[in-house]
């Protein structure tokens, strides 16, 4: 195991009508914008929620930021926080509020172009700190110190993360997940799915505990599905998601392994050019990866059937070749189509895709450094 220092800071409050919690973990005297998406928390009862355990308190609001949080959608709510001083944001939606307020909050105080904390990684002196009311889980971006800012007119989608935009608490009431069309609910598994192979899916680092806690996720989340899906419902499968999502990417399975996050690099270019939800660009990639990096993955693949999947007849490749089935019939079973035809792409978009990697990841990724913008026609001829 890899040496590590581990300091999560986030505190996690979870469960059935927690929401009028959020009232204690506020400063009685701040002035909060409360930003979110464009009306789910409005539908489905959780504004109301939230504003009733802020009674009396000073909350402005800012709404409307998009799947996908775009940096010119943001810059206005910057600007609103910095004309009323705001000094604490509460972020209530999915994965793209909470990553679009954390973008907010390192602008606020910061000085020169926003936009240099994403595209030149600029250093943060500081934040407005920030609370959650998570909707939607799948990101992790409830208890982690990442945000994926999209700027259209650059054709960027680039992360940025620092320590200074952990959320301060994250409230998880399962319940507020029964609203969810089934398409985000199956989109939020498969991008918990792929979280926990690109931290697990390397060499073997003698880690047995974070191995087997990764398995445990992955078999989880194959359990739970069907029964949302049968019925939306179901708590304690909501539940399940909910904590499956939030521990996949809070540091937990993550510390003193290997990763390779080239599926997420790769799927951010698809989301960047052709506008395709998050989660469904992981369902094409990391097949496809998995597949052409199957040697130096070999000894985790073969875990991973086993151990996922309950393979153990068949030569090795043979029991490679079923694992990485049984994840695609895994995604397509839940919805998500795992080839780029579904998309009507093809061949053709190879090239775009490798230029815009090139451009965003200067050095090789992967958890040997070895995949570059060259590779990318091999790993997406995969997943025609
Ligand atoms: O905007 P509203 O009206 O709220 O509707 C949203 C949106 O249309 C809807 N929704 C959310 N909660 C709901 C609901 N509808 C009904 N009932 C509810 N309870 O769902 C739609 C999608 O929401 P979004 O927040 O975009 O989805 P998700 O949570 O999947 O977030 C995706 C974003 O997170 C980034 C992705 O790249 C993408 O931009 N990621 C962030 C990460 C992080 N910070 O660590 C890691 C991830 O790998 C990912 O890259
Ligand atoms: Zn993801």
């Amino acid at each position: 195991m890899f040496n590590f220092t581990h300091h999560n800071p986030t505190k996690l409050i979870f469960g059935k009508g927690t929401i009028p919690k959020l009232a204690g973990e506020i400063p009685s005297d701040a002035c909060i914008l409360l930003t979110y998406g464009q009306g789910s928390i409005k539908q489905n009862g959780v504004y109301d929620q939230v504003m009733q355990a802020l009674a009396g308190r000073t909350v402005l609001e800012y709404g409307g930021i998009e799947p996908n949080p775009q940096y010119d959608t943001l810059m206005p709510a910057v600007e609103l926080a910095r004309r009323e001083k705001v000094d604490f944001l509460l972020a209530v939606g999915g994965g793209s509020v909470v990553d679009g307020t954390k973008f907010i909050a390192a602008s606020i105080p910061f000085e020169g172009d926003p936009w240099d904390i994403v595209a030149k990684r600029a250093p943060l002196q500081s934040a407005v700190p920030i609370g959650v009311v998570l909707t939607l889980p799948g990101t992790g971006s409830e208890m982690n110190m990442w945000s994926v800012i999209s700027r259209d007119s650059a054709r960027a989608k680039l992360p940025f993360g620092s320590p200074l935009v952990y959320p301060r608490f994250s409230i998880l009431d399962p319940e507020t997940t029964y609203s969810l069309p089934w398409r985000q609910t199956a989109n939020g598994i498969v991008d918990t799915f792929t979280h926990v192979m690109e931290q697990y899916a390397t060499y073997p680092a003698d880690a047995p505990l974070q191995d087997r806690m990764a398995e445990a996720i992955l078999l989880t989340l194959i359990e739970e599905a069907p029964k949302v899906l049968e019925n939306p419902h179901h708590y304690a499968a909501r539940a399940n998601l909910m904590w499956c999502a939030t521990v996949a990417l809070n540091e937990t399975i993550g510390v003193g392994v290997p990763q390779d996050w080239s599926t997420h690099a790769i799927g951010h270019e698809l989301t960047a050019l052709y506008g395709i939800d998050h989660a469904r660009t992981l369902a094409i990639v990391l097949p496809a990866v998995l597949d052409f990096k199957r040697e130096p993955k070999r000894a985790k693949l073969l875990q991973y059937a086993e151990r996922v999947w309950g393979i153990r007849e068949g030569d090795e490749n043979a029991r490679i070749d079923e694992a990485i089935e049984r994840t695609r019939g895994f995604f397509e079973g839940l919805g998500l189509p795992t080839r780029l035809s579904a998309y009507g792409l093809g061949r053709e978009c190879f090239s775009e895709v490798a230029s815009l990697f090139a451009q965003h990841n200067p050095n090789p990724v992967g958890e040997h450094e070895d995949i570059t913008a060259e590779h990318i026609p091999a790993i997406l001829e995969r997943s025609l």
